[in-house]
């Protein structure tokens, strides 16, 4: 079933667990996903990239997600992940998203409170729910991460805004990591604290240690992105596929072990972040 924003990290809330969020791709990454939170009976965020909106591909794949929702028999949200501006975050609206996440983390502050309070408010007149991001979550090519979201900061920013969730950067980054990272738990204890036990998100899901998302789960992050390690598995499968003797040609055929990656993953994610058996 497609939910909102606001109840799947509400149920996540209660019942003090954290929901991942599987960015997709391509119809196949979509089923992967899907098929890992029936199996395991787990609320799921299935999110895409503004750059899949801006251009073709996000039309054709966005009623793809709503029709995997629906038909789906676990809580899905459809989610807009990193969008720039209200060019996005409408299009995607309009394309059925039931979350939006408006990223103005590399504004000035005032700057950023001002744009994501804006999508915010548009979003509200359509009851859809916005992500927020403060203190900016680089990448793992990035040579330093010293932007680290405060406390103060992030309290001001959810009370100005009206943000539903707050993405926050303790320690991870977008990508491959070269060396394990290691989270700031006490900064996300002290952000949950200062900001009304808001739900907290961590975005750069792929290579963080198991042991430092069970604590960072612990400490109130409430949704958990994962992205390149699905790309990884989908595509590693493809050229071991492609790679054996006898190659499969028929595209419908050549997929399916590509799609039990994905789902393999997602499962495995899942179960790491404890919202498997959390469906209704
Ligand atoms: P990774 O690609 O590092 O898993 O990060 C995903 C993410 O945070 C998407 O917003």
């Amino acid at each position: 079933m497609l939910v909102s924003l606001k109840k799947i990290l509400s149920d996540a809330e209660k019942g003090g667990y954290c929901v991942p969020a599987f960015n997709v791709y391509n119809m196949e990454t979509v089923m992967g996903a899907i098929k890992a939170a029936e199996e395991t009976r787990a609320p799921v965020i299935l999110q895409i990239y503004p750059r899949l909106i801006k251009e073709e591909c996000g039309y054709y794949l966005s009623p793809i997600v709503v029709a995997a929702a629906h038909k789906a028999t676990v809580p899905v949200c459809f989610h807009l992940d990193h969008g720039p501006s209200e060019l996005e975050a409408t299009r995607i609206v309009r394309w059925g998203a039931t979350g939006v996440m408006l990223d103005g983390s590399t504004l000035p502050f005032e700057e950023n409170i001002a744009l994501t309070k804006r999508v915010c408010e548009m979003c509200a007149h359509v009851d859809v729910q916005v992500e927020g991001e403060l203190g900016h979550v680089g990448t793992t090519k990035d040579e330093d991460m010293d932007e680290f979201t405060t406390p103060e900061d992030a309290k001001r920013f959810v009370e100005e805004t009206g943000v539903i969730c707050l993405a926050v950067a303790v320690g991870t980054a977008h990508g491959r990591y070269k060396k394990p990272p290691k989270l700031d738990i006490e900064r996300i204890k002290a952000i949950r604290e200062a900001t009304n036990n808001t739900a907290l998100v961590l975005h750069g899901g792929s290579g963080v240690p198991d042991e430092e998302i069970k604590k960072a789960v612990k400490a109130g992050i409430r949704k958990m992105n994962f992205a390149t390690d699905i790309c990884y598995a989908f595509l590693d499968c493809c050229k071991e596929q492609l790679n054996a003797p006898e190659r499969i040609i028929a595209i419908d055929n050549f997929m399916k072990k590509p799609i039990e990656a994905v789902k393999e993953f997602c499962v495995s994610r899942i179960k790491l972040v404890s919202a498997d058996g959390k469906a209704e």
